[in-house]
């Protein structure tokens, strides 16, 4: 067998023309335009690629676009303050702030600061508790893309054995959640999981979301199962060259899936994807605009 490959570039330009459709009714219907608030502190160069990415993308929908780069070594207090004007500040109906915050700051602390109607990221207390109670809440855009992807490949995950691989709050928890709210049946598999080869082989549904480079290998993939690979790993290889990876082995395991997403090319676009809905989200909330949010539908 050869799997599917699930296009998550492709998937995620849809999705880009449906937020980029909603947006253009908000502004006509509504004459509101949606604004997302990104915050750098520092300048480590992998959140400055994702936030440059993350800007031009909310222009390219016709959102409103604000970025506020601080200097690495920016006090708490100084940083709470600015959130606390873009909470107040009615033209931003998105806030994120780029994680990993520099060690002086205290992340939980500075995220519970985002007002959790603008908390575009899913992360603030309110909303992960929302979440895990079923009820509407800011979703986290990694496992949020993750989700529609699986949506779309099977229409229904109702009684699937889904089995996530990591428990972090970023992705493994939230995803586990979000397949549990789908009638899924949910494992989470971590570090300390006994005979995790088993437990990854009952599953329909993987998603693979560790950081570990390749770790999951084909043989541990029941046939016809989808595989959703999270991770992107940069691994070296021959004449000082390097490439991009999953956690997941994609050759043996494409050899047994029904399903796979790519790295790169798979969950990775979606995650920008799903900040600009999210974003959107979050406008026709705060504008008590309801009735419009089904817009990925
Ligand atoms: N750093 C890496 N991924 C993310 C994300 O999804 N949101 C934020 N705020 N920071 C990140």
């Amino acid at each position: 067998m050869s799997a599917q490959i699930i296009d998550g570039k492709a998937f995620a330009a849809t999705v880009r023309q449906k937020v980029a459709a909603k947006v253009s009714e908000l502004k006509t219907a509504h004459g509101i335009t949606p604004g997302l608030a990104v915050v750098l502190v520092g300048t480590d160069p992998a959140s400055q690629v994702y936030v440059r990415s993350k800007g031009k993308q909310t222009v390219q929908v016709g959102m409103n676009s604000f970025e506020h780069k601080l200097d690495a070594d920016t006090s708490e207090d100084v940083l709470l303050d600015l959130i606390d004007s873009l909470n107040a500040d009615p033209a931003v109906h998105g806030i994120l702030v780029q994680l990993p915050l520099p060690g002086h700051l205290d992340e939980t602390l500075v995220i519970n600061r985002i007002a959790p109607e603008k908390d575009v990221d899913g992360f603030h207390i309110a909303n992960v508790g929302l979440l895990g109670t079923g009820q509407k809440s800011m979703v986290p855009c990694t496992p949020l893309g993750c989700l529609l992807m699986l949506r779309d490949y099977h229409g229904s995950l109702s009684g699937k054995n889904a089995v996530v691989i990591g428990r972090s709050n970023i992705v493994g928890k939230p995803m586990a959640q979000l397949l549990l709210n789908d009638s899924c049946t949910v494992t989470i598999a971590h570090s300390r999981t006994a005979d995790l080869p088993d437990v990854v082989r009952r599953a329909d549904i993987v998603v693979a979301a560790v950081g570990r480079p390749e770790m999951v290998p084909g043989d541990w993939i029941k046939p016809g199962a989808t595989v959703i690979d999270v991770g992107i790993n940069r691994i070296d290889i021959e004449d000082g060259k390097t490439k991009l990876v999953g956690d997941v082995a994609y050759e043996s395991c494409a050899a047994v899936a029904g399903a796979i997403t790519p790295v790169p090319g798979g969950v990775g676009p979606m995650t920008i994807a799903c900040l600009l809905a999210n974003t959107v989200t979050a406008c026709c909330r705060i504008n008590n605009l309801t009735d419009g949010e089904d817009f990925l539908s």
